[in-house]
């Protein structure tokens, strides 16, 4: 980008775990024909990648130093057709998994983990524009996103829309166990003392606990033609 030239649209869709971020973005990036960013499978790929190496997930210097040297790249626009691939491998179904978002949740707490991994999202950053997709895009990534969303959800209805996918998988689950699951990860993302879970102060609230999911497309599609984005 040259000096003085706009740098590309952001939209920021921020929220909690099993909220539907994922479905929204997908949906906002091919509608716009716009970049996205996964930004929970980063800290996901980098907890995994410091497992492998040996690195204990506690120290948090140590994991950070795993970020420069991950090479990884993401294929496909749709959840069916996803893959991440770190150094050429695919990863995707490790990646993806129940007790990799507990892992990288964890090593999320750590300010030294945030600070390697800011740059890295900033760079998905590229013209025609960014759907972005976390905890903290509004907050802390992308403070000057042309439309922040947050969306919301009960933890109930969070796990029991997991519980419906598991088992539409043919997995067997508790809904009891979802449940604290959700609560535990929540807890430990809004709580934290950096880049915690919270929507921004121009944030629009989405609360889908009640919405269908095309209920939900509709409220955000009337949200990007108050701001008159579009392809
Ligand atoms: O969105 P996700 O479930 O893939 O994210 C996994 C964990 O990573 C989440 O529990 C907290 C952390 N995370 C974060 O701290 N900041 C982000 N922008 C994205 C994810």
């Amino acid at each position: 980008m040259s000096a003085g030239q706009a740098p590309p649209p952001v939209i920021a869709v921020d929220g909690p775990s099993g909220v539907g971020k994922g479905m929204v973005t997908r949906w906002l990036a091919q509608q716009l024909g716009w970049h996205r960013l996964d930004s929970g499978a980063l800290y996901r790929i980098l907890a995994l990648a410091a497992r492998a190496a040996g690195v204990n997930l506690d120290d948090a210097d140590a994991v950070a130093a795993c970020a420069p040297g991950l090479d990884i790249r993401f294929v496909g626009a749709t959840e069916a057709d996803e893959a991440i691939l770190v150094g050429g491998q695919d990863w995707t179904r490790v990646v993806r998994a129940e007790t990799t978002g507990g892992l990288a949740s964890r090593i999320a707490t750590a300010p030294a983990v945030r600070a390697a991994l800011l740059q890295r999202q900033r760079d998905f950053r590229l013209p025609p524009g960014l759907v972005a997709d976390g905890r903290d895009m509004g907050t802390v990534v992308f403070p000057d996103a042309a439309l922040k969303i947050f969306l919301e959800a009960s933890a109930e209805a969070r796990a029991e829309r997991r519980w419906r996918q598991l088992s539409q998988a043919g997995v067997n689950a508790s809904l009891i166990d979802l449940c604290a699951e959700v609560r535990a990860r929540d807890d430990r993302d809004r709580k934290r003392a950096i880049a915690p879970l919270a929507p921004a102060a121009d944030a629009v609230v989405v609360d889908s606990t009640h919405m269908k999911p095309d209920e939900v497309l509709a409220e955000i599609g009337h949200l990007l033609r108050q701001k008159s984005l579009s392809a």
